[in-house]
């Protein structure tokens, strides 16, 4: 079953004050994201991502193309209980505390005094604020608030999810609380869709991805399938071995980097596999430090992908 699916979403906003304009924000964006999928909705800064998710949240309407959640129009009644969203740029009634907040949100979603305060406090702790949610949120950093952010929009225990930028403002350790919340929701069958220009966090997360340039979408597709072509060479490090070793070899290698003394990085083509040359090497005394594939990363089929779009 599908959690979500636009069909040739669109959004122009009218700009310019004396003479509105439209500008097209997102162009005939298609995408079906199954029940259970963690999917990571990637582009540039400007891309669309922000307008999607708020089409998806129903807070402003398409010019044109179809959005459904759970197999309902969006902003239904129905679907909106079994949904949670978190916002780009969160923004609380600061002069509450962070157990208030949520509480006053719980209760908003029909949950008991008791329960609101447990369910608030359970989800302090999954989010790590501490002994600071007796604090106003006004005395809260940037990434406590992101936090609180979090815990707002899984109060309902959602089945689909919708972070926008889920890791902005994190530190690193935040970063990893915060993959690590994902990947439970993902254990538990829920479904999420997240926002991000940052694409380690979707290689260690996602099942699919999609692609997005200037309102476009330029890629979608499993993150294994994206980095397709993936091995491009051999990056074999060395040590103990004589620069004359190196010479004498230097047929079967790309490229030879010497990082210290009788320490080398070495480029060894696609084509060859590297136990022939490795035997050689050691073979006149010198020690394996590391052997790895050489892959295009997520960066390099992101930059890619949007050079070619570009271009087009
Ligand atoms: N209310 C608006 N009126 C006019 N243009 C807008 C409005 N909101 C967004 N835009 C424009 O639409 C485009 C897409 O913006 P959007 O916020 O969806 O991008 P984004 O992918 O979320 O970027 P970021 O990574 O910076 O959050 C941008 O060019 C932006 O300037
Ligand atoms: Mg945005």
């Amino acid at each position: 079953m599908s959690a979500i699916r636009t069909d040739s979403l669109t959004k122009d906003y009218s700009t310019g004050f004396w003479r509105p304009r439209p500008y097209r924000a997102l162009d005939h964006l298609t995408i079906d994201v199954a029940a259970g999928e963690v999917f990571g909705f990637l582009g540039p800064n400007g891309a669309g991502k922000t307008t999607t998710l708020k089409l998806l949240m129903r807070l402003i309407f398409p010019t044109s193309g179809h959005v459904e959640v759970l197999g309902r129009p969006a902003g239904d009644a129905s679907v909106k209980r079994r949904i949670g969203y978190l916002p780009e740029n969160p923004y609380f009634y600061d002069n509450l505390t962070a157990e208030e907040l949520l509480v006053y949100y719980a209760r908003l979603l029909g949950q008991r005094g008791r329960d609101a305060s447990s369910r608030a406090g359970e989800l302090l702790d999954l989010v790590g604020i501490g002994r600071e949610r007796t604090l106003q949120l006004r005395k809260f950093s940037k990434g406590m608030v992101q936090r609180v952010g979090l815990a707002q929009a899984l109060l309902n225990d959602p089945e689909v999810v919708f972070l926008d930028e889920p890791m902005s403002g994190l530190d690193p350790l935040g970063r990893r609380e915060v993959r690590a919340l994902i990947l439970r929701l993902r254990e538990r069958g829920r479904t999420v869709f997240f926002s991000s220009h940052i694409l380690s966090d979707a290689e260690s997360l996602c099942n699919r991805v999609a692609i997005l340039s200037a309102g476009r979408l330029v890629a979608t597709g499993a993150v294994s399938e994206l980095l397709a072509f993936d091995v491009t060479g051999w990056e074999l490090v060395m040590a103990n071995l004589s620069a004359a070793t190196v010479e004498r070899l230097s047929a079967g290698i790309v490229r030879a980097t010497r990082i210290a003394e009788g320490r080398y990085a070495l480029e060894l083509p696609i084509e060859s596999a590297p136990e022939g040359l490795l035997r050689e090497l050691t073979a006149t005394g010198a020690t394996l430090v590391s052997l790895n594939p050489i892959r295009p990363t997520l960066e390099d089929v992101f930059v890619k992908k949007i050079s070619t779009a570009a271009a087009r």
